[in-house]
């Protein structure tokens, strides 16, 4: 079956230039951190616009597919942009992600609103900028969101997230489907919340269902299953309550290759187990084909990024690990030391055909745990090379924070030879920009 972007281990503009650098969209890696600084993001247009591609030819299979992004995974207006270029609505999960893609120019009746404790004035702001589903995700919002609609005097699209009790192999942290989970409806809750829609809710309509499983995902059979029982689900309803619902959103989860021993599914091997599924199920629970949503993330971004760090200092524990610090770590990129997770670099500067040395990339923030890389061959390490870690695009830039008052780092967007800022470095005076002094200290 056809390779899709997110099964590759870098941006699919990646090469060594001849000047043995590496480069991305035609530019010169070292070049960027030179014009840039350090620790730098650097998004590839060409990667991103493929992965989208490979999507939407994916699932061109099933006629009424609605592709969505979800923000979390990196969520900056230009980001958004390109999405929204090429076709792709967003799942957001705060008035700030909600606001960033209303800037960027996303269709908002494009946009699902997701959330396990989204807030009055959140749910204010998605009413007034026409957000076109809301999936609620306990009986305190219905509540609520039917209350904020009445004084508005609208009615609110819904969608119900369920929690299908389906647990899949990903780290603990980032499974959601399973049964004892803090997100959604659990299935014996649902007919409870139908009901309340029904008969109290006047100013909610209900139009589907909506799980996410996990992220990360590397089986295909969870997807299956789940379509099963949000399909199994919609036919129960319209039995019970004669209600028909024609919205199945099947949220994201697909993973990516963070190592050479990752092995994601490609996007048409996740399209096929969805459409298969969802065909087979309409059949035997006998309802009539829903719209599906699914909402990728990590799969679209991840692959498109790199971040650039320049070595610094490096320091050899006798009998123990030779340790090289670069000039960001946790607060750039926090997953390492949240859930483990393993990263590839190669040295920007250096070819790989050079003696290799076993070294642990060390963060440069205070804390033991900030290992950005534990035990990678790498060609002798030397200050001021430029190390380029791979698969940076989600969860990197959005988990990102200002620990130990270091500013967030810069992003670029590269494609054909051309850098452009697409978010600038904060600067000191940013830093402290939120800061205030009360009088009586002064
Ligand atoms: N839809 C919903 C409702 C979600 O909760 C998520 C992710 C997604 C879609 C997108 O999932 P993706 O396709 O990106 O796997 N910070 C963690 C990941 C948390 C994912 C949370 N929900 C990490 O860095 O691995």
């Amino acid at each position: 079956m056809k390779e899709s972007t997110n099964q590759l281990l870098k941006p699919v503009t990646t090469k060594r230039n001849t000047a043995g650098n590496l480069e991305i969209g035609s530019c010169d890696l070292v070049e960027l951190a030179e014009k840039y600084g350090t620790p730098l993001y650097v998004i590839d247009e060409t990667t991103l616009r493929n992965i989208c591609r490979d999507y939407k030819s994916a699932f061109s299979k099933y006629e009424k597919v609605n592709m969505m992004f979800a923000s979390k995974s990196l969520c900056t207006m230009a980001i958004s942009r390109i999405l929204h270029q090429e076709g792709f609505g967003f799942d957001v999960v705060s008035a700030g992600e909600m606001f960033t893609v209303y800037k960027a120019g996303a269709d908002m009746s494009k946009v699902l609103f997701n959330g396990n404790n989204k807030s009055f004035d959140e749910l204010t702001l998605a009413i007034l900028i026409g957000v076109g589903r809301i999936s609620v995700d306990n009986f305190f919002e219905l509540d609520l969101l039917n209350e904020v609609a009445k004084s508005h005097n609208k009615t609110v699209d819904i969608l119900l997230r369920i929690t299908p009790g389906i647990e899949c192999h990903t780290h603990e942290y980032i499974q959601t489907g399973h049964l004892d989970s803090k997100f959604g409806f659990d299935l014996t809750q649902i007919d409870e919340a139908v009901e309340l829609i029904l008969n109290s809710y006047t100013n909610l309509k209900l139009h589907g269902l909506h799980a996410h499983i996990g992220s990360q995902i590397f089986e295909t059979k969870v997807y299956h299953d789940e379509i099963e029982i949000l399909v199994k689900e919609i036919a129960r309803l319209d039995e019970k309550f004669n209600l028909k619902l024609d919205e199945i959103n099947v949220g994201g989860g697909l993973g990516v290759k963070y190592t050479g021993s990752d092995c994601p599914p490609s996007t048409y091997q996740i399209a096929d187990v969805i459409i298969k599924s969802l065909n087979e199920s309409v059949e035997k629970y006998g309802i009539e084909p829903p719209s599906l949503f699914i909402e990728p993330g990590r799969s679209i971004i991840s692959t498109c990024g790199v971040t650039l760090y320049t070595i610094g200092s490096s320091k050899q524990v006798p009998k123990g690990r030779r340790y090289v610090a670069v000039d960001g770590g946790m607060a750039d990129n926090p997953r390492p030391s949240m859930y483990q997770a393993e990263y590839t670099a190669e040295i920007a500067n250096k070819k790989e055909d050079a003696a290799l040395q076993t070294v642990t990339i060390a963060g440069r923030f205070c804390e033991s745990g900030d290992i950005l890389i534990k035990d990678i061959e790498l060609p002798e390490p030397e200050e001021g090379d430029i190390l380029c870690v791979y698969n940076t695009g989600a969860y990197n830039y959005s988990m990102a924070s200002n620990y130990n008052r270091v500013q967030k780092s810069q992003m670029v967007l590269v494609n054909n030879s051309k850098s452009d800022i697409i978010i600038n470095r904060e600067t000191l005076e940013d830093l402290i920009s939120h800061d205030v002094i009360p009088d009586r200290l002064k």
